[in-house]
């Protein structure tokens, strides 16, 4: 199958999928990487594996809705099976999310449907959570609500600082979104009536 990855930030993520795509784990050809921010690390990286890259910076646009025409524009230049969005910092419009419907991931570090939104790791200390974690999921109109395909947890230390939990996050970030991203590729998980499915079976 064919992808697109949307970036905004370091990329670690994105890294992850670039080397699992180049040992043949999972099954897909990477066609682009866009990026909303021109100085963005994740540049590099897919520069560096000698991908595709785009950047559509949302301050050339004067509303959300004409970011998101621009961009599903130049996604669709590739026509990809899939979208992944991994650390993409936008808010996305419902017709932009329609419009990927069942075939648009994200990932979020947290345990959803705990902290939607932002600054996820520093809410999770502050509530006096003794876990954490992340969560990738199908993108729906429901901001960082769609079904979950996967978890993974981290217990939260005593003297856990923001920085400290969020490494121990990302770690287990780039365990399951490969892990997310091969299962599609190989046909394996679908959205259904707004539920994910592995094998036919619910999640
Ligand atoms: C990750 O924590 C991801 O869950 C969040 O943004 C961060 C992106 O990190 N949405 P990276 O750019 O993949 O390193």
């Amino acid at each position: 199958i064919s992808i697109v990855i949307l970036i905004s930030g370091s990329g670690s993520n994105l890294q992850a999928i670039i080397d699992a795509t180049q040992s043949g784990t999972i099954p897909a050809r990477i066609e682009a990487v866009i990026c909303n921010k021109e100085d963005a690390f994740g540049l590099t990286r897919a520069a560096n594996a000698g991908l595709v890259t785009e950047v559509i910076s949302h301050k050339n646009y004067d509303s959300r809705e004409h970011f998101d025409q621009a961009l599903k524009k130049v996604i669709d230049q590739y026509s990809p099976d899939l979208v992944v969005l991994a650390g993409f910092m936008r808010i996305l419009t419902p017709e932009f999310v329609k419009h990927y419907s069942g075939r648009m991931l994200n990932i979020h570090p947290s345990l959803l449907p705990k902290y939607r939104g932002l600054n996820t790791h520093q809410r999770a200390i502050e509530a006096g959570e003794s876990e954490h974690g992340v969560t990738v999921h199908f993108v729906t109109e429901e901001l960082d609500g769609g079904p979950n395909v996967l978890q993974a947890r981290v217990p939260i230390s005593t003297d856990e600082s923001t920085e400290s939990l969020a490494k121990k996050v990302l770690r287990q970030e780039h365990q399951i979104y490969p892990r997310a991203v091969k299962w599609f590729a190989q046909g394996r998980l679908k959205m259904n009536n707004n539920q994910a499915m592995l094998d036919e079976k619910t999640l």
